[in-house]
């Protein structure tokens, strides 16, 4: 028997993490501590709502009282932390919320892990999920790799970056027994509609302009979520204290080349001729500070862990726009805030 604490799990890959976890592993108790902010959606794990080995927890990483009572209580084995704010264009907009959130949330649940350990450290772990955007931004060539000096250039990745520091800090002061992992660009069913794919998936469909930053030119490695899953689960269970692993697709678009790709499968479901939706393309202001290039180098956890991506680009991609176009409802309720009525329905004022 384990205890397992996923925070962010009501978000985009946290719902995927907390749906593969209580299904794969029914001899675990899994919480999923969620704030549900505006990307919180309960409504992404209706599924599993119900099974036995999960439980709901509203609440706030930041809030140190409620985090710590809450390690007290339920004595957890396992931290896999998802929670954060997650999109740049927020974070350049609000930059507070991301310290906020992202660096003293962290420091919050390290706090509160450590306290409640008090040393003892066996079967323990903190799982620090990041993103490949703390290495900052590549020319035309190279990849990261786990050795990249840290170079953040948006507040989101600059927060991010400040967390696996503090996470780093905690194995290498007090011998934590932490993990951390640096993912690149994820796709697939359930990311919230500010985020690159599904807004132009929502755009195409209802005939809006498609607002694309620049020139198009900057370059994103993407990655199907389950992906992304699975290797959460190996580094989980096999990564030593104090380590790191990239994690990537290899596979790398312009976007303006993604955009495209998109408009033509959107254009075939949605029996338009094809090209139809090229009109919709509209070049805008640049994002500041927009980071040119993400690639991996992935190499390490394929030798070390045997993880390499099994879903294929253009079968994930077909996948996600079915799934988009076949859950108008989510799409619907994410976009009217109806969800918050789901939670008040189904959870009261817990
Ligand atoms: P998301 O924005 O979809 O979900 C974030 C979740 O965290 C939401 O459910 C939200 O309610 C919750 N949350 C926010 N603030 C909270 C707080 N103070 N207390 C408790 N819960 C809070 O994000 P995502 O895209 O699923 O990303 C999840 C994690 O993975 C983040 O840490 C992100 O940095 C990292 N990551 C994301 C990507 C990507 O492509 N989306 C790539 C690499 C790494
Ligand atoms: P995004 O999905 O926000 O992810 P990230 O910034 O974390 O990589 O954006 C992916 C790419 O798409 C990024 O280069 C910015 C660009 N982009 C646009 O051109 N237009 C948009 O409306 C959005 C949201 C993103």
């Amino acid at each position: 028997m384990k205890k397992i604490l996923i925070t962010g799990g009501a978000g985009f890959i946290g719902s995927h993490v907390v749906r593969h976890f209580v299904n794969k592993y029914p001899q675990y108790e899994i919480f999923n501590l969620d704030k549900l902010t505006y990307a919180g959606n309960l409504e992404n794990l209706t599924d599993v709502e119900k099974m036995p080995n999960y439980h709901f927890v509203k609440g706030d990483i930041e809030d140190a009282e409620f985090i710590m009572n809450l390690f007290q209580k339920e004595q957890f084995d396992g931290v896999i932390h998802l929670a954060a704010e997650s999109h740049v264009d927020r974070s350049i907009t609000n930059p507070l919320q991301f310290i906020h959130t992202n660096v003293l949330g962290t420091v919050q649940l390290l706090h509160a892990a450590k306290t409640t350990w008090n040393g003892n450290y066996e079967g323990k772990k903190f799982y620090q999920i990041s993103t490949d955007e703390v290495y900052g931004a590549l020319g035309d060539t190279g990849l990261f790799s786990e050795t990249t000096p840290y170079n953040p250039h948006s507040p989101y990745s600059a927060a991010k970056a400040s967390a696996d520091h503090f996470v780093r800090a905690y194995h290498d002061t007090f011998g934590m027994p932490t993990v951390i992992s640096n993912c690149s660009n994820n796709y697939g069913p359930n990311q919230f509609p500010e985020k690159l794919i599904p807004l132009f998936i929502n755009n195409i469909k209802h005939n809006k302009p498609l607002p694309v930053y620049g020139q198009g030119l900057n370059v994103r490695d993407w990655l199907y979520v389950e992906d992304h899953v699975e290797a959460i689960d190996l580094i989980f269970h096999q990564a030593k204290p104090g380590s790191t692993y990239n994690i990537g697709g290899n596979n790398e678009w312009r976007n303006i080349d993604l955009i495209k790709k998109l408009i033509e499968i959107m254009d075939r479901k949605l029996g338009r001729p094809e090209g139809t939706s090229l009109s919709l393309i509209t070049y805008v202001t640049d994002r500041a500070g927009h980071d040119l290039r993400y690639a991996i180098d992935a190499s390490k956890i394929k030798n070390e862990l045997g993880w390499e991506p099994k879903v294929r680009f253009d079968e994930g991609f077909e996948k996600t726009v079915d799934w988009y176009l076949n859950n108008e409802e989510w799409f619907s309720h994410v976009t009217s805030g109806e969800y918050e009525e789901y939670y008040q329905k189904m959870y009261g004022n817990r």
